[in-house]
């Protein structure tokens, strides 16, 4: 068998067994990473690199970890997150009282919690719907238990510190009033259908390793389940700039809007 028969037989299984589908990721990069981790692991070829993930339920979970790549913090990307507290969310709530949110690929929860905090300074007694998503359902576990290290918390103000988490040994525990605002269920943003009616989609630092088509697709289901006046936020490296073919209008930079009218 070639190598490309390899690959092509490699990324069947993969699918069958954790739905993930290989063909919407770049597949240079793709190559790449699942080809040093398997070189790491001593597998000779993609297929006894399947044979050996799934027979070992541990090296399985390290491989999707590493290839969903799991890395966040509170209040990613200070500055745009600032802009989102003092700008959008602001502008948002003139419309509607009680908002509809999706933090879309919300690994361990640092995004959807950020959002709760944010959003309990603008609007203490109202209790807003903040669904977080993830394909991993590792990470979804983390987020619901809200324990976090030093590093992630950086971004954290002193006040917010003291306000929303309790010292656990080393970690920092997110109180349950904030948790208790978060819903958090495993979705796959390239296979699983979405709702709609979101006042704001975040969706950050997911879709780098999807292929254009993916990404394309993926944003114009996003235009179709915000509301009209409803913002989609990307990460910072993650500019759409054929968001005027996709229906949104410009905003500020990563926020894209769906016009109220058409
Ligand atoms: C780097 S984290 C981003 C977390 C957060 N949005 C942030 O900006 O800090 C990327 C997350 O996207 C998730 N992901 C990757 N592909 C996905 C897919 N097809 N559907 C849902 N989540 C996906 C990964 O599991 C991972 O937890």
């Amino acid at each position: 068998m070639t190598e490309l028969q390899e690959w092509e037989l490699f990324k069947q299984k993969l699918f069958a067994k954790s739905s993930i589908n290989l063909n919407d990721y770049k597949p240079a990069q793709m190559q790449r990473r699942i080809t040093n981790f398997s070189h790491r692991n001593h597998a000779e070829g993609y297929l006894d690199f399947f044979q050996k993930i799934d027979k070992d339920a541990k090296l399985y979970k390290t491989f999707i970890d590493y290839l969903t790549i799991n890395v966040t913090e509170f209040f990613r990307t200070p500055e745009k997150f600032n802009e989102l507290e003092s700008v959008v969310l602001p502008h948002l709530l003139t419309k509607r009282q009680r908002l509809n949110i999706w933090s879309a690929g919300c690994s361990i929860g640092a995004e959807p919690y950020s959002l709760a905090m944010a959003l309990d300074h603008l609007t203490p007694s109202v209790r807003h719907r903040i669904l977080g998503t993830d394909l991993d359902v590792e990470m979804l576990n983390k987020a619901k238990q809200g324990l976090y290290t030093a590093n992630e918390l950086k971004n954290v103000t002193v006040e917010r510190l003291k306000r929303y988490f309790s010292v656990q040994n080393e970690s920092y525990l997110v109180q349950e009033t904030i948790r208790s605002r978060v819903e958090l269920n495993r979705h796959n943003l390239l296979l699983d259908a979405f709702e709609d009616g979101f006042d704001l989609i975040l969706c950050r630092n997911v879709v780098i390793y999807f292929t254009e088509e993916a990404k394309n697709a993926l944003y114009r289901r996003f235009f179709k389940a915000l509301r009209p006046g409803g913002v989609l936020f990307v990460g910072g490296t993650e500019a759409i700039l054929n968001f005027r073919e996709m229906g949104f209008e410009s905003y500020l930079p990563f926020f894209y809007r769906k016009p109220v009218t058409g």
